[in-house]
């Protein structure tokens, strides 16, 4: 196990998204209450980001300092990994007030998005054109926000944003202020836009309070808490497919969204691993979620997986060439869909195999791992499992230092209690003890709930 404890990641690097903030705290005037409080949050290329959460909670506050509109009283923004300074020139923003200009009309409206810049006149008046008709505004070049309906004023609020030509865009609550059908409208005009990739645009962060808003649109979604505002929790968003409205997935992620934003006081994490009930759940990656709230858990989620189905599916994977899509595994191994995910979770968390696009590949230690003889294949799966499993490790580990190598069952699960629920602590428990039976890590009495070492492959001797 290298690094930290912590399952807790962010897909890249600070230095490698298109923007970052990092640990960004904000203060107004001489409020000692931070109105932002350890943000930290990074956006890349090709991402589509939405923010959720109570009013208050600092969410528009945020998008203003990764704008350069508004410094943070501590920590920092990065833009390609070079510190902001001032208005931040790759971003523009859409508000949901429109925020238009009564005495001009719709082009000069849409052309003052490119007054700050550098540009003649006539490069001007084409580019404001230019956005007019790609945001579907052609022919209400010369109309006044005054005769334009809430929708028409707020795809002139589009094409201003756009006309920079802004690698970033913003738009907080861009809908909110339409009536439904428009909303609606807009939304879909907008996500065609953006997977039709006609815009420049390399990402998009948006706020709402809409959840089926959020889950429609983004690919990654950060549910803010406030007092002081801060982000509880982070979920990847569905697959394009999933997105549709009838899909279980969707149900699933709305409904999880949901439960966590009415239980602002619970822990986040909590919350999704108690939804998860040690099944896998494409729509959430545990891997990307994490606190920077009080507690952060301490391991993974096992799924409820059994030796024989695990190393089941790595053979069959392997006498297959490798690799395969969950679809035709499901129909060819006539299993359940979420049964199988749970398989293919578990050998992508020993990183036997991952999961990619719903397709699942064998890693090459996966591969080894299909051909080997029993006593290798435990050999791999051992030191797999103390690579991967923060949970056997920390088992193993305690096992070694306790004076008599041995450990009660109650004290274990006690302490994953303070990651899960009563229930699913035992249940965390069984796979574990399971997993590190077959790795011969340490035997375990059922009858005096005792954990013994295996003296002969303890940490110290790998
Ligand atoms: N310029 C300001 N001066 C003082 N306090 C401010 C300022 N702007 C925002 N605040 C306060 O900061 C907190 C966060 O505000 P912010 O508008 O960022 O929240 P939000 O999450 O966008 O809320 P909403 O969902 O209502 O838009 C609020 O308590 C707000 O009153
Ligand atoms: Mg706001």
């Amino acid at each position: 196990m290298t690094g930290t404890d912590t399952i807790i990641a962010t897909p890249g690097t600070a230095a490698a998204a298109l923007l970052a903030a990092r640990d960004v705290l904000k203060y107004f005037g001489d409020d000692r209450r931070p109105v932002l409080e350890h943000v930290s949050v990074q956006l890349n290329e090709g991402e589509f980001v939405a923010l959720l959460g109570p009013s208050g909670s600092g969410k528009s506050t945020l998008l203003r300092i990764l704008a350069g509109l508004m410094e943070p009283s501590s920590g920092e923004v990065l833009v390609h990994g070079s510190p902001l300074e001032g208005p931040n020139p790759s971003v523009a923003i859409v508000f949901q007030s429109f925020a238009l200009f009564p005495w001009l009309d719709v082009l000069q409206n849409v052309e003052l998005g490119l007054l700050a810049m550098d540009v003649s006149d006539d490069e001007r008046r084409r580019r404001a054109l230019e956005a007019i008709d790609l945001i579907g505004l052609d022919g209400f070049e010369e109309a006044f926000p005054k005769e334009l309906s809430g929708g028409m004023k707020q795809r002139v609020g589009f094409a201003r944003a756009l006309v920079v030509q802004p690698e970033v865009l913003f738009m907080d609550e861009p809908f909110s202020a339409l009536d439904v059908l428009t909303a609606e409208n807009l939304r879909s005009e907008l996500r065609d836009l953006w997977l039709a990739k006609t815009m420049p645009t390399k990402a998009v962060v948006m706020v709402t309070h809409n959840i089926d808003e959020a889950v429609s649109l983004a690919d990654r979604i950060l549910v803010f808490g406030a007092n002081p505002g801060h982000i509880r929790v982070e979920l990847k968003g569905l697959s394009q497919s999933d997105r549709s409205e009838k899909s279980a997935p969707r149900a699933r992620l709305v409904e999880l969204i949901y439960r966590i934003m009415t239980n602002p006081e619970d822990d986040a994490i909590a919350i999704v691993e108690q939804s998860l009930q040690g099944r896998t759940w494409p729509a959430v990656a545990r891997d990307s979620a994490r606190t920077t709230g009080a507690r952060a858990r301490r391991y993974q989620v096992l799924p409820e997986v059994s030796i024989d189905d695990l190393t089941g599916l790595v053979q069959y994977l392997g006498g297959i060439g490798g690799h395969a899509a969950v679809q035709d595994l499901a129909r060819d191994l006539q299993m359940r869909a979420d049964d199988l995910l749970a398989i293919v979770e578990a050998t992508d968390l020993l990183g036997f195999g991952a999961l990619h696009e719903r397709q699942v590949a064998l890693t090459p230690i996966g591969a080894r791992f299909a051909d080997a003889e029993l006593d290798e294949e435990k050999a791999i799966f051992r030191s797999q499992a103390l690579d991967h499993i923060a949970l056997l490790h920390h088992i193993v580990r305690d096992l070694e230092t306790a004076p008599t190598h041995t450990l009660d069952a109650e004290r274990v699960i006690d302490e994953l209690e303070h990651s899960f629920s009563g229930e699913e602590a035992r249940r965390q428990f069984e796979t574990a003890v399971d997993w590190g039976r077959y790795a011969e890590l340490f035997t375990y009495d059922d009858s005096s709930g005792e954990l013994t070492l295996d003296e002969e492959h303890t940490l110290r001797r790998r």
